[in-house]
């Protein structure tokens, strides 16, 4: 995990309330306790059957350890999983096709986009990704530049932009911070939105999230896939 000093941290937070955004709504997940992306990776490994899987950013393998598959690749430019690049380093020159992706390397809204358009690339028919941390619930968990150690960064606006296209269908799953759930089918409900990404503030996630990411619980998830 990135570590950022406190001389950094204090900087950051005054440029991002001053010159980005100051809003303190706040909001209440229900995150199950015991279910979490390590329980979710398991069940969709054994219902479908995957032997594949990708994650990318894998810190101290927290998750990657406990990942049972036949064959796993892990990549992160600084610890853990089994390739030590960095993502865009990775896919531009794997070759190799996964059923399963976990995204969870930059917390950056472009770098996440370009982290599933890469991936999507990769996906075999009936593949799926998943990008953790869609569901920040508060300004300072997804102010960047970041300002505190529990972040989920922006990449709530990567599932928003990418909601927009045809061929992607997409929901975000209320568990463990939140899971972007990410299918290479028709899209059944494209996102319409009046705003440039770019433009987008805490405030406008914070009144639209459930819209934005088409959050499901985890037994609506479950009935679908
Ligand atoms: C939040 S941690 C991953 C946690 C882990 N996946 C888990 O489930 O507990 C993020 C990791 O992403 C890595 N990372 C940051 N930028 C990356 C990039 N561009 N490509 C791949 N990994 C990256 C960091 O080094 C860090 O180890």
């Amino acid at each position: 995990m990135e570590k950022i000093n406190k001389f950094r941290k204090i900087i950051n937070k005054i440029y991002y309330l001053l010159f980005i955004e100051n809003f303190k709504g706040k909001l209440r997940f229900n995150f199950p306790l015991n279910y979490s992306r390590i329980e979710l990776i398991d069940y969709l490994i054994k219902k479908n059957k995957y032997s594949d899987y990708l994650e990318i950013g894998c810190d101290k393998n927290q998750l990657f350890s406990k990942v049972h598959i036949k064959s796993k690749t892990g990549v992160d430019p600084v610890s853990g999983g089994n390739v030590r690049k960095t993502s865009d380093h990775f896919f531009l020159e794997n070759k190799k096709k996964f059923d399963i992706i976990f995204i969870d390397g930059s917390h950056i809204y472009h770098q996440v986009k370009k982290d599933i358009l890469n991936s999507i690339d990769c996906l075999n028919d009936n593949g799926i990704i998943l990008v953790h941390d869609c569901m920040p619930d508060s300004l300072s968990k997804q102010a960047v530049p970041r300002y505190r150690m529990q972040w989920n960064g922006d990449v709530w606006k990567a599932i928003v932009d990418l909601r927009q296209n045809k061929n992607l269908n997409i929901f975000t799953c209320e568990i463990d911070q939140g899971i972007g759930i990410i299918k290479k089918i028709k899209n059944t409900s494209v996102l319409k939105i009046n705003k440039p990404i770019n433009e987008l503030k805490f405030e406008d996630y914070f009144n639209n999230y459930k819209s934005y990411l088409r959050v499901i619980s985890l037994d609506d998830l479950k009935k679908i896939l």
